[in-house]
């Protein structure tokens, strides 16, 4: 299923938005035969969760549920059938939460692959409306269903399990305001097992002894996808440690062909966003507010409605990861970079690995 070059490497766009392609590149760099090992639902999951947890709703559970899947996690983005209309993903109308099948040809995974985001309303007989909390906070959370099948990684339950309990507990209590909708899907379908590689990438630890906004800034950005999408994956499967949140993996599909940016404080990456110049861009899907549109792979639907405080702690959060060299741009003529393997604009201002230049 993958050319030899790498190209198989290449989100291909299937995806409802930005979110779902974040996974996806996991599933993909680990479909190889040398990634690293499964890492199982079991291995995991915690003892967080036992058989009483009880998400009790209150109206602050709620309010908070709400932002975190709308603003932060994007959930509805995989759970929820859209079409890609004048350069904007459009959710159906009444759909919300009621799942889809990803479209079959746009999938790279084997022949005979079904992948399916389930119907997350309540409704009791096609979604998880029969569900206790816990068993749908092990499905968040820990990457188990109702019936303690692992499921596939796509779901992002590997970023998920860093959820605080309240903000777990927060979320569960939202779902169950959907309204319902009766919609039975198929269940999701690999013929043969997929190995994935959750990848060392997206598991970086929070920032020892940082300070609450940066620390809070780390959550968001887990939470949200930003290391998944802005670190890219090598012609042998591997996310390099050094080039994390630095840009360069490819994204293709009906919004076109572009690469994630670099999104470090190198001069060469968003050195030269100011604050004010980070939330304005993060608002409005334009650099500094005032730029050329970005391309809506990049979730900006979901992260314009993040409170300012929220974007001041990512950006604060941002500022402390380690600068790297990286000269990306997609309004550029697309040349090689020997970083990341890929032709992309700018590329070939780029120098090998080994050679640090000035950052
Ligand atoms: C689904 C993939 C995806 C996710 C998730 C994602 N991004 Fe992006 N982001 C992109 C792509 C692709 C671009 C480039 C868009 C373009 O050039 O048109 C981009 C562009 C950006 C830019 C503009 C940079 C510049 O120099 O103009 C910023 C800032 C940014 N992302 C920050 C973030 C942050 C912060 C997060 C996490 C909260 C995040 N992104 C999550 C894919 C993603
Ligand atoms: C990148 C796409 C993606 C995102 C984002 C995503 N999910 Fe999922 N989710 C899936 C897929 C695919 C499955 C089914 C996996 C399988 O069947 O093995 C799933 C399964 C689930 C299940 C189990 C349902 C069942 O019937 O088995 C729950 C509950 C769930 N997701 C909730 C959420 C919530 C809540 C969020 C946001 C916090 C979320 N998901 C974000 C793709 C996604």
């Amino acid at each position: 299923m993958r050319a030899k070059d790498g190209a198989g490497k290449r989100i291909r766009g299937w995806l409802a938005c930005g979110s779902a392609a974040v996974l996806l590149a996991a599933v993909l760099a680990g479909t190889r035969g040398h990634a690293a090992p499964v890492h199982s639902a079991r291995e995991l999951s915690s003892a967080r969760i036992p058989a009483g947890f009880t998400a009790k709703p209150t109206p602050q559970r709620l309010a908070r549920g709400r932002y975190l899947v709308a603003a932060v996690a994007g959930c509805f983005d995989c759970h929820s059938p859209h079409e890609y209309v004048n350069k904007q993903w459009i959710a159906r109308k009444g759909l919300t939460g009621a799942g889809q099948i990803f479209p079959p040809h746009m999938v790279p995974f084997p022949p005979g692959s079904r992948v399916v985001a389930p119907n997350i309303t309540p409704d009791r007989a096609t979604g998880i409306g029969s569900w206790t909390d816990a068993e749908i906070a092990r499905a968040i959370a820990d990457g188990v269903d109702k019936g303690g099948r692992p499921l596939f990684s796509l779901m992002p339950y590997a970023s998920y399990h860093a959820l605080t309990t309240e903000d777990l507990k927060s979320i569960i209590v939202y779902l169950r305001t959907l309204p319902p909708v009766h919609r039975a899907l198929p269940s999701t379908h690999i013929p043969f097992p997929v190995r994935v590689d959750l990848n060392p990438a997206t598991a970086l630890p929070p920032p020892a002894r940082a300070p609450a906004q940066v620390r809070r800034g780390w959550y968001l950005a887990r939470m949200g996808g930003c290391v998944d999408c802005h670190t890219p994956i090598l012609a042998n499967g591997t996310r390099p440690a050094s080039m994390v949140l630095a840009g360069g993996l490819h994204f293709q599909g009906p919004f076109g062909d572009v690469f994630s940016l670099n999104i470090t404080p190198s001069s060469s990456g968003i050195g030269f966003m100011t604050e004010g110049m980070f939330v304005r861009t993060m608002q409005t899907g334009r650099v500094n507010g005032n730029g050329p549109h970005l391309n809506p792979i990049m979730p900006f639907q979901n992260f314009r409605h993040l409170r300012p405080g929220d974007l001041r702690d990512l950006y604060l959060y941002l500022q402390t990861v380690p600068k790297v060299r990286h000269e990306i741009d997609n309004t550029d003529p697309p040349t090689y970079c020997p970083l990341d393997g890929e032709r992309h604009g700018l590329g070939d201002l780029n120098s090998a690995p080994s050679k640090k230049g000035p950052r």
